[in-house]
């Protein structure tokens, strides 16, 4: 079952993602942010955010999300290592999409790491695209990804009216 993170789950769903993290194989510099989540932490998160859990006897997956820079952001996606490989993270991604169009925000966005090939694969698989690289304080190469899924509305063009282009295109002269 999945359903919306409550406060009562703070200190289960931190040793989910602290575990989650810490077991990821390779080494990750500098190391995540998400081995110093706490109780304390998530409930600091749900103060203003968000997020979803997936539960069998016991949560055995989360996300968090919050709305930041015109989306909903991502973060702590994490799934129980003994759970993986059954659509846990798609299907959280999928609550995020939920949640964002509900909130009228218009794209997801999240952070993954370089070193991490298989989460960008994932990632890429859900929606996402890479928009930028960068790096953390104090390195001098970029060590993580900037990427994001803009939602598909279902708003039809007025007929008539062709959809208007949702990036700006090139004016070009004739010749
Ligand atoms: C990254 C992470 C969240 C993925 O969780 P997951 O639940 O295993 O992800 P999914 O099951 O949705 O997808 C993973 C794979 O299973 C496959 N899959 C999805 N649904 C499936 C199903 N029903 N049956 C079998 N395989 C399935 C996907 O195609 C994907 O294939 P891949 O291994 O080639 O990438 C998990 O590995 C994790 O917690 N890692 C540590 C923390 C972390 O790195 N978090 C992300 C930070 S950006």
């Amino acid at each position: 079952m999945i359903r919306p993170i409550e406060t009562a789950d703070a200190a289960t769903a931190a040793a989910l993602i602290r575990a989650a993290f810490g077991a990821i194989p390779e080494p990750l510099d500098p190391a995540p942010s998400a081995l110093r989540e706490t109780g304390a932490s998530i409930l600091a998160h749900l103060a203003h955010g968000g997020g979803a859990v997936v539960e069998q006897a016991g949560i055995v997956a989360c996300v968090l999300w919050s709305e930041q820079g015109g989306g909903l952001y991502l973060g702590r996606l994490a799934v129980a290592s003994h759970c993986r490989n059954r659509g846990f993270a798609a299907q959280l991604v999928s609550a995020a999409e939920a949640e964002a169009r509900r909130l009228g925000l218009p794209r997801l966005h999240l952070g993954v790491r370089l070193a991490l090939p298989g989460n960008r694969r994932l990632f890429a698989r859900l929606g996402f695209v890479e928009t930028a690289l960068h790096a953390h304080d104090g390195y001098a190469n970029p060590t993580w990804a900037a990427a994001e899924k803009w939602l598909v509305t279902n708003t039809l063009p007025a007929p008539g009216k062709p959809p208007r282009p949702s990036i700006a295109l090139p004016v070009t002269k004739r010749p």
